[in-house]
């Protein structure tokens, strides 16, 4: 019997997500289909009944369900619950259980792009508060050994989220990137800064040692201004769409039964359609 997975969202066609584990079905020969639902709010507790009736074995979730899932799934683990978020179901017994892979996405993305990076004690600057930094943090605390500052437009934000996060966080305004970067070697922008062209202009990675290491979860553009800034100062560089690619991989694993391949043929097929 073909196993069915899908990503759901409102509005959902602009999300890549069907393409990549369509592309992985087809290269692992396997009898699936991975499709995009579109799910309104008020239809998505009728969905869940689908679920739970066995129509698939699971899928991902995206905006605008990620928390309103919380309260549909029968068991949410410790991760999605610390990290506010729910991007992938899976489906097992009748019960839909919900997990975050934004964080492995994370690891994955740097863990390829540049091997070693978290065997470092120097420090970690975080860009950003939202729903993505909480799973780069949640990521850091695992595997970085260097302290983490937190940089904010708005500083109380940060402050509030090193609250909820447990580590060896700090939090901060940007003033401080200038006295922080000489000691830094790893910079994440987890916010939406970058997309389209935007930068900041309070950050110039030319203060930072240069071995250092910068990523952007932002992929459109595939290389921001922060990192043609960084790469142009002779730092090495991971862009986002890597994450993208690499939070796909456990949700395919559960719900194929087969762990997925990142490919450079699979990322190319993907920034074709950035
Ligand atoms: P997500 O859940 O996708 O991470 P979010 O929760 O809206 O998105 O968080 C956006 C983050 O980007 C926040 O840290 C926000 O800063 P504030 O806490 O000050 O709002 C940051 N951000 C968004 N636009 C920004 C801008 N133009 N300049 C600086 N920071 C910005």
């Amino acid at each position: 019997m073909t196993t069915k997975a899908f990503v759901i969202g409102h509005p959902i066609a602009h999300s890549r997500s069907p393409l990549i584990h369509g592309a992985w079905l087809a290269r692992y020969g396997i009898d699936g289909s991975y499709e995009a639902i579109d799910v309104a709010p008020d239809a998505l507790a009728g969905f869940f009944d689908r679920l739970r009736a066995g129509e698939f074995a699971g899928g991902n979730v995206t905006i605008p369900h990620k928390e309103a899932v919380f309260a549909l799934c029968d068991e949410v683990d410790a991760l999605a619950r610390t990290i506010g978020a729910v991007n992938t179901l899976v489906v097992r017994d009748g019960k839909v259980l919900g997990t975050n892979t934004d964080y492995l996405g994370f690891l994955g993305n740097l863990d390829a792009g540049a091997p070693g990076w978290a065997d470092s004690d120097e420090d970690a600057i975080v860009i950003g508060a939202g729903g993505a930094a909480r799973a780069v943090l949640v990521a850091l605390r695992r595997r970085y050994r260097g302290k983490v500052h937190v940089l904010n437009r708005t500083p109380a934000n940060a402050e509030a989220l090193i609250g909820q996060i447990e580590g060896p966080f700090t939090a901060h305004g940007f003033e401080a990137f200038e006295h922080l970067a000489p000691k830094t070697g790893l910079v994440i922008n987890t916010s939406s800064v970058g997309m389209h062209g935007s930068r900041f202009d309070w950050l110039d990675p030319g203060q930072l040692p240069k071995t250092a290491l910068v990523t952007d979860i932002v992929y459109t553009p595939l290389v921001t201004p922060l990192l043609a800034e960084a790469r142009s100062r002779g730092l090495r560089i991971v862009d986002g769409l890597g994450m993208l690619l690499h939070q796909a991989v456990p949700g395919f694993a559960a719900w194929f039964g087969t762990t997925p391949e990142v490919t450079p043929a699979l990322r190319a097929r993907i920034e074709a359609t950035l």
